[in-house]
Parts: structure tokens; sequence; C-alpha cells
């Protein structure tokens, strides 16, 4: 029996989100000998060849490349039991369809297929989140590698700085867009005009009437004389800005801190780094595609290119131009 690992997923390293190539998955399927020529017990191998799927991925394989550590490390999750498929404990020598099984690790959504990526930067000011900008100006696009092709979730204005996450994975990204699902957006403000008084804040935490309706309450604190911190979970055009504008103190400076569960201190401007797993499988439980059985994983690129052309949003929310 092997061993599971002691590591947590975070420690586990980055993703690459590359397939480690079809030379490293062995031959024959019922080959159980492990590396120093052990056979792993009989329960084992007799599980792995009643396995239900003829076809598609080994689950260890499938662990492996989206960043779970080596196949090893793969097969000793699932030999510990901490691997479901579509919610039943997997075998060794499970085969998984990457497109329709829901595969968790200690009840946690694994929730990648080939091929996604999922980046955080920290946009410049000065930079336009566009995938093509025609007057030419540094957009969003310039700042992560330029394939495989990505899309911005969301939108941060030009004179806006911060985290903004781009990726290729249409269904998380949609969810993330969708003021439905409600993922807090944190911004640190620089306002004019000096102390915000207590009149000012509690509106802003009641909610403001602008031209597109109420706004929801937001969280506000003042950390410091005419610097707030406001988290809000929907995404209208410039809201913060004209939030600030109502109440008398427009913004001098905007930065965006968190999204969701996502925030990175040491993310330098014009820096990308990719998610780690552990966060992915935050965003994913925290626009409710955790309990989503049946499709583990996202949609096409070109779904989100659609979406983001989209006018359907109820303020023009967030959404890439
Ligand atoms: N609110 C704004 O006003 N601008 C942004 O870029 C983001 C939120």
């Amino acid at each position: 029996m092997h061993l599971p690992p002691q590591i947590p997923p975070s420690d586990m390293g980055q993703l690459s989100g590359q397939d480690h190539g079809p030379d490293k998955e062995p031959v024959a399927t019922d080959d159980f000998t492990d590396d120093f020529g052990v056979e792993p017990p009989l329960w084992e191998q007799w599980a792995a060849r009643n396995a239900e799927l003829p076809g598609g991925e080994r689950l260890q394989k499938v662990l492996a490349r989206i960043g779970w550590g080596s196949r090893r490390v793969c097969e000793d999750l699932i030999a510990a039991g901490r691997v479901t498929v579509n919610g039943e404990v997997a075998v060794l020598g499970r085969r998984v369809d990457p497109d329709r099984d829901l595969v968790e690790v200690d009840g946690g959504p694994v929730g990648v297929k080939p091929g996604l990526v999922h980046y955080l930067i920290n946009k410049p000011f000065g930079v336009v989140t566009t995938a093509k900008d025609p007057q030419g100006r540094p957009t969003v696009m310039d700042v992560v590698p330029a394939e495989p092709r990505v899309f911005p979730v969301g939108r941060l204005d030009r004179d806006t700085g911060g985290l903004l996450i781009l990726t290729n994975d249409g269904e998380l990204a949609n969810r993330l867009m969708h003021p439905r699902h409600g993922v807090d957006k944190e911004y640190l403000v620089e306002v004019e005009q000096g102390t915000v008084a207590p009149g000012g804040l509690r509106q802003l935490r009641e909610g403001i009437l602008l031209e597109d309706g109420l706004t929801a309450p937001a969280k506000v604190s003042q950390p410091d004389p005419g610097v707030l911190r406001i988290t809000i979970h929907e995404g209208r055009n410039r809201q913060v800005r004209r939030m600030c504008e109502a109440i008398g103190h427009p913004v001098r400076r905007l930065v965006r801190t968190r999204i969701g569960p996502i925030s990175d201190r040491n993310l330098a401007p014009g820096a990308w780094r990719e998610l780690t797993l552990e966060e992915r499988n935050q965003l994913i439980a925290a626009v409710g595609l955790a309990s989503r059985a049946g499709s583990q994983n996202g949609s096409s690129a070109s779904e989100v290119a659609v979406v983001s052309d989209s006018s359907d949003s109820d303020h023009g929310y967030d959404r890439a131009p």
C-alpha cells in the first residue's frame, strides 16, 4: 500500500497545465508493479482490473497533469481513498473522461481540463483591459504569454491598477463575471477632499442611487483619512468611481486588491503568475461550480469571447469591452 503524501496541495508547486506526454503513460493497463518491482496488494490489482471505464484517461495521469504531483504521488492519493469520481471513491486504475466526470480530491473539485490556464496579473495603471486596442495602447494581453490565448475576466478602467484574472476557462469566467454569483471585489481607494465623514461612509454602505440604479450595500472602511477600502460584488461600469463621486469625494487613485478568495500583495505591477491549484479550487467553489456534477471543467475559449461581447448583463457589468 502506498503512503499518501502529507503535503498540502498548495505546496505542490505551480501548475503548468501541460501534459507530461504519452511517453510516460504505462502501456499495459494491468501493469501494477511499482518502480521497485513490488506488486500492490491483490485487492488493488483486482479493483483496477474491474475499474468501470474501459476508455478515458487514467486518473493518476489526469491528476499529475494538473499539478497534484508525480504519477506516483497521485497513485498514492487514489490508493489512500482521497480521490472521488462523481462522488464515489476512486480505485487505482480508474479511468475518467476529463470532459464529463467530476473529480474531487479531499472533497474539493479538480476543476481543470487540459489546456486551461488561469493567470493573475497586477494590472499597471495606463494599461487597457481589452484583447486588442484599436488605438494601439498597451493592453493586459501584453502582460501574459501570447499562447494559449486568454481573455480578461471582467474589466478594470485604464486608470485603475491591481488584480485581474485572465483565462481561457469559459465556464469559470462566465460565472465570475455574472453578478448573480456575487464574488467580492475589494478596492483600495484614495479620494479627494480628505476624510470622508460618517454620513458619506453610511451612504456607501447602504447603497447609492446612481443613474443605472441603486448600488448594493458595500463593505467600507477608512484605514486612513481619505483612503477607503471598499468591497462590492457588483461590477457596474466605473462603479467605485461613481459611488465616491456621488458622496462628494472623487477618486484620485484606485487599485483592486482582491477578487473573491484571491489576493497577492507580492505581485508587482506588470507581473503575472498562474493561480495555484488551491486558488483555482477556491474560485470554483466561490462561484458555485463545485456542486455541479457531470461537468467539472470549462467551456471553450470561444465561449469566453462570446460572453465578453454580450450585452445581456444587468448593467454592462464588469465585462471585457
Ligand atoms: N470600479 C471602478 O470605478 N473602476 C474600476 O476599474 C473598477 C471598479
